[in-house]
């Protein structure tokens, strides 16, 4: 029988939203068109579209249905389903890496969450009116260098992302994820409209989407599986806790195409309105981490009321970071109050507490340990948190529960829980999650770390 947790959408369609909700967020606004700027654009673009398609949708799939066929929290769901189907209660261990990974990766997206919310009285207050990349790029330098003002906004997003965990997915995530995710896609939209008319959009478009395939090698696919995990909300246990909560009627291949649909056109979108800008500005494609707080800005000094646009498309972005937060902060919750008891309030407060300190990682990253680099190289601290979690934690995490869901789980099992009994589409998703999902991953990061 498929044990329930208390449900926690109180629709299909709501359910639908917030899993789009986590999938969209600063992974496809901030972090894809950088990636794919310091990774050479289209040949990046192109890889990292087959990697949502063969590796991230099957395991999306794979990680919905244990979720749901568990019932518990991410790890509760992983122990017991390991000591029914996979001979041993150890599989736990795969959702406890997942939730640790959860809490890091939380630590420093609060930190970038705050550059968003910094910036929506930034723009509203016409700072960037008139300003070129020379200038926006010394506001954002600015904001960098200045460690107390980030731990502010980093500690005022993280109070938002618990307060909304604490109380009221229900109301608030289900809220802001069925009408501002919408408009976060109509902005991105439009900006991609006014690039158009006042970017160099023919350029910025070839750059994204005309693939030189000699620029692919093993680090390029591995940053782009990575990213493929990191934007799918895959391989860490988020899709786990929502699939406990998830209705049994509700298809999972459909629901997960749906999402990664979602995901991949906002990624894109959003890289067809930065590109255009930093060509007909002069800007670095490979600026990093700074990207489209650089860019954007510049957009917004030109247009008409671009103060007003900027602020909103900022807060908009704030709004789709919150409701990924928020599916940081829950598996971690989930396993708290599944594991050990106690009020899912402490739980979130005391998460959040843990999250927000080692967010001061990621903020002194910027500033006074800019230089720091701890493995030798070029990695800062913050390089290397967000490389162990996306590129080796997420993938690693996504292939064990590829491997449990297509070896482990027996074939009954997983085919009731794809609701379309055995036709080609199972099959072809079994094999993807049995033999091409774990091999990619298991190759890439053996390139790598050889
Ligand atoms: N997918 C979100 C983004 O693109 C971030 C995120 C939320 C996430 N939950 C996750 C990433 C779980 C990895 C795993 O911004």
């Amino acid at each position: 029988m498929v044990q329930q947790s208390a449900p926690l959408w109180s629709s299909r369609f709501a359910f639908v939203m917030a899993a789009v909700g986590s999938a969209v967020g600063l992974g496809n606004v901030w972090k894809f068109p950088y990636m794919a700027g310091t990774g050479g654009g289209a040949a990046f673009v192109a890889v990292y579209v087959g990697c949502v398609l063969l590796v991230g949708v099957p395991i999306l799939v794979a990680e919905l249905m244990l979720g749901r066929r568990g019932g518990k929290d991410p790890v509760g769901t992983m122990a017991g389903l390991g000591a029914r189907f996979g001979g041993t209660p150890a599989w736990g261990l795969v959702g406890g890496a997942g939730v640790l990974t959860a809490l890091l990766v939380l630590s420093f997206y609060s930190v970038i969450a705050g550059w968003a919310l910094a910036y929506v009285p930034k723009a509203l207050g016409g700072v960037f009116a008139g300003a070129d990349g020379t200038a926006t790029q010394a506001a954002f330098a600015g904001l960098l260098g200045s460690p107390g003002t980030l731990l502010a906004w980093h500690t005022a997003f993280m109070a938002a992302t618990v307060f909304v965990v604490a109380g009221g997915v229900r109301g608030g995530v289900e809220r802001a994820s069925t009408w501002l995710m919408p408009a976060l896609f109509a902005m991105l939209l439009a900006l991609v409209g006014y690039g158009m008319v006042a970017g160099d959009f023919a350029r910025g478009a070839t750059y994204l989407l005309k693939p030189d395939f000699s620029k692919i090698d093993g680090g390029l696919v591995l940053a782009a599986a990575g990213q493929a995990f990191f934007s799918l909300s895959v391989g860490l246990g988020t899709m786990l806790a929502y699939g406990s909560y998830l209705p049994a009627d509700v298809s999972i291949p459909r629901t997960s195409v749906v999402i990664a649909l979602c995901d991949t056109a906002c990624a894109i979108l959003a890289g067809l309105a930065v590109f255009p800008i930093v060509f007909a500005y002069g800007l670095d494609p490979s600026e990093g981490p700074g990207l489209v707080f650089v860019t954007l800005p510049v957009a917004f000094g030109q247009m008409p009321a671009g103060a007003l646009f900027g602020a909103v498309f900022f807060a908009l972005l704030v709004v789709a970071a919150l409701t990924s937060a928020v599916s940081l902060l829950e598996p971690v919750v989930a396993w708290g109050t599944g594991r050990h008891g106690g009020s899912r309030k402490a739980w979130a407060a005391g998460v959040g507490a843990v999250a927000w300190g080692l967010g001061l990682l990621t903020i002194f990253s910027f500033n006074i340990w800019a230089d720091v680099r701890p493995m030798g190289g070029d990695r800062t601290v913050f390089d290397w948190i967000d490389h162990l979690t996306s590129s080796v934690m997420l993938p690693l995490g996504g292939a064990l529960l590829a491997v449990f869901a297509g070896w482990a789980l027996p074939k009954e099992v997983s085919a009731a829980e794809f609701g379309t009994g055995d036709t080609a589409l199972f099959r072809a998703w079994r094999f993807l999650v049995r033999v091409v999902a774990p091999a990619a991953v298991l190759g890439v990061l053996l390139d790598r770390l050889t």
